[in-house]
């Protein structure tokens, strides 16, 4: 008989009021900042250049490949408050739309000072097994957006969602392939991914079933954010070998409605890596389009996906974790077709979750506006 999902839990959903804070916000708040760096490169980097003086900004410019952060410099007031809780608003707002009545709670730390949207409840939890097994009673499903730096804290997750007897399980992923075992090859941290995997296959024998997300880069937030390399406010960009290689990409709305086709169709989505996905394109591609939206010349500098493998790698090792993982990506999504070109799972869940491409221009359109707008 087909299962059928209606209480939801969500994690990660916080507002992340305290991240939108003038710029004048006082280096006091810098161990809070730095919390975030791993999953943030963007509040990181414009948490320095908010709590540090000019001449320590261009000390954390040098450590960076990214010549984008002088411009982040400029937009820090705005830019801001865009920081944290990226993709769990995204899937609470779809599931709050979707055509099936979900019962939607959010599960939180205890400690956390963020906001949350009113009227949905909110479960505040020490990420003790007890007080997760008491919070996960009568659940269908745990959708995790956790954080990249605390992911390890999904093993007690996953161990007491089956014991409370939750039916479905989405750990936080939604990046490269990592159902590839060479992902963490590439991206050390992915390794973390991969053993919630083996967690949650070891409780398929309890009645709790997963689905993984494998979006490849997060597109509309990645282009925006200048993540990766596109420094659309100085019309700058550092493109990787031919700048011909296809990846894919998601929108951040697009993921949302991934997990809630999941929800919605939890036979088909059993166990499985299901891909979800707006844009597969290529370096050159996006470049063409983003002139011919702004009508103007853009820099190019080139740089090889094998150096910047390498010195993320290095970085890594080195104890900067942000840096290193901002390196490593790049070097995966441009560099490794079987981690970010996944195209023939993509067109078979394009299909099957009736989730079909969307338009590049009108997105690149959409991420152009709201960046000129913040630049104010
Ligand atoms: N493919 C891509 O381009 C891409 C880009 C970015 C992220 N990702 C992936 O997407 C997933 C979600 O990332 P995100 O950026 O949305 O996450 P995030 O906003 O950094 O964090 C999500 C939530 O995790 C909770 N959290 C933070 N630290 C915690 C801790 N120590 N213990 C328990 N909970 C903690 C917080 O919730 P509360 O404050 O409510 O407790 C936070 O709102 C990650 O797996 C990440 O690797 C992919």
């Amino acid at each position: 008989m087909a299962q059928s999902i209606k209480n939801v839990v969500v994690i990660g959903v916080s507002l992340h009021s305290q991240f939108g804070v003038p710029s004048q916000t006082s280096g006091a708040l810098l161990p809070a900042f730095l919390q975030r760096t791993v999953s943030f490169p963007q509040s990181f980097i414009i948490s320095f250049f908010v709590v540090f003086p000019p001449q320590k900004r261009s000390e954390v410019a040098k450590r960076s490949d990214h010549h984008l952060l002088s411009a982040f410099s400029r937009t820090a007031r705005s830019l801001i408050y865009q920081a944290g809780g990226n993709l769990g608003p995204f899937i609470l707002s779809a599931l709050q739309k979707a055509n099936t009545a979900f019962n939607i709670s959010i599960l939180a730390r205890q400690s956390s000072t963020s906001n949350f949207p009113a009227g949905v409840p909110v479960h505040r939890t020490d990420y003790s097994k007890e007080s997760l097994l008491a919070i996960f009673k009568d659940q269908d499903a745990v959708v995790s957006t956790i954080a990249t730096d605390s992911l390890a804290v999904q093993q007690t997750i996953i161990d007491a969602a089956a014991e409370a007897g939750v039916k479905r399980f989405i750990p936080s992923e939604y990046g490269l392939d990592t159902s590839n075992p060479i992902a963490s090859d590439y991206i050390p941290g992915t390794k973390l991914k991969q053993d919630v995997h083996a967690r949650l296959r070891a409780k398929e024998s309890m009645g709790m079933s997963w689905t993984a997300i494998i979006v490849g880069l997060w597109f509309d937030w990645g282009m925006a954010s200048g993540f990766m390399s596109w420094d659309i406010s100085n019309r700058k960009v550092v493109t990787y070998n031919t700048g011909d290689e296809h990846f894919f990409g998601a929108n951040l709305a697009r993921i949302a409605e991934g997990v809630v086709k999941t929800l919605q169709r939890p036979e088909e989505t059993k166990n499985q890596f299901v891909y979800v996905w707006s844009h597969r394109t290529t370096q050159n591609e996006v470049l063409a389009v983003l002139k011919e939206i702004t009508g103007d010349e853009w820099e190019i500098e080139r740089a090889k996906t094998e150096d910047a493998t390498a010195k993320g790698k290095r970085l890594l090792q080195e104890g900067d974790g942000l840096f290193g993982l901002v390196n490593t990506v790049l070097g995966a999504l441009f560099g490794v077709p079987s981690l970010s070109d996944f195209k023939e799972q993509a067109e078979y869940w394009s299909e099957k979750l009736d989730l079909p491409e969307e338009d590049l221009e009108e997105t690149l359109r959409r991420v152009v506006k709201e960046v000129e707008a913040k630049k104010g």
